[in-house]
């Protein structure tokens, strides 16, 4: 840590406590370019990038941000080079292997949302371990988007819904945004406030689409690996100096 980051271990003084956001979401981009600048390959960027998102979940605990949600693996990964996703499978596991006594200790709740059906099976195992081990925390919801894609998560609600119907247990006219919400993966969980995308990139990217209807976008030309809990300082300030009007004057 540095000395920067070491002060910033409690929420900085001008931050309101009663206007954080509730839920923090982030596109972590910018890996393979923070390795690249060093010379080093693609993944030691990912590998330095897990770091820097264990490092906010801790910052939002200690600032006190309920819930905290990172875009890990889009649907669209697959189509990277081979030993980059097999890279990205096994740092998975292993860091979720590594990570779960810590996050016993430290009340997490860990929810992995995305078609998980596509992933190796031993990562699959580790996902439910940590799932049913952290089930009963209740301290910071921590979400880990993985082969996840906003249309596809819609598509798999609307799948759901439509079969209810077919049943003749759900009536079409009691398709509601609540009744929606339940077939989510997000079930239970409130919508982001707030979405990080670093590295830049204007986009969204088929990140919680349903989700993020009002949530206020903040975008930063740093790399993901160099993230900290400055830059958060400056999301969150930045956050706080806006009017959020959800569509109202
Ligand atoms: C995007 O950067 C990053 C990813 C696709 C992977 C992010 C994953 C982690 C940081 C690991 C998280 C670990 C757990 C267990 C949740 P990029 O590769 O697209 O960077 P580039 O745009 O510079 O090429």
């Amino acid at each position: 840590m540095t000395a920067k980051q070491i002060v910033l271990q409690e929420l900085p003084s001008d931050l309101d406590k009663s206007r954080l956001p509730e839920h923090v979401a982030v596109i972590m981009d910018g890996n393979g370019r923070w390795a690249k600048q060093r010379g080093l390959p693609r993944i030691m960027g990912h590998q330095r990038g897990v770091d820097a998102l264990k490092d906010l979940l801790r910052c939002c605990r200690d600032w006190g941000i309920p819930a905290l949600t990172a875009y890990a693996f889009s649907t669209e990964n697959w189509g990277r080079p081979l030993e980059e996703v097999e890279f990205l499978m096994t740092l998975f596991e292993r860091v979720l292997r590594r990570e779960l006594r810590e996050m016993m200790e430290e009340n997490v709740k860990i929810r992995f949302i995305g078609d998980l059906s596509a992933l190796p099976s031993s990562l699959r195992e580790e996902i439910e371990r940590s799932q049913q081990e952290t089930a009963k925390n209740t301290g910071i919801q921590f979400t880990v988007a993985t082969n996840y894609g906003g249309r596809q998560e819609i598509l798999q609600a609307c799948r759901a819904i439509a079969r209810h119907v077919q049943e003749g247990t759900v009536s079409p006219e009691a398709i509601d945004e609540s009744l929606f919400e339940q077939h989510l993966y997000t079930e239970g969980i409130p919508h982001p406030d707030l979405l990080i995308r670093t590295s830049g990139e204007l986009r969204i990217s088929n990140f919680l689409l349903w989700q993020m209807a009002y949530a206020e976008i903040y975008v930063t030309r740093t790399l993901w690996p160099d993230f900290d809990r400055v830059q958060f300082h400056q999301a969150l300030k930045e956050y706080q100096d806006r009017d959020r009007r959800f569509g109202k004057v």
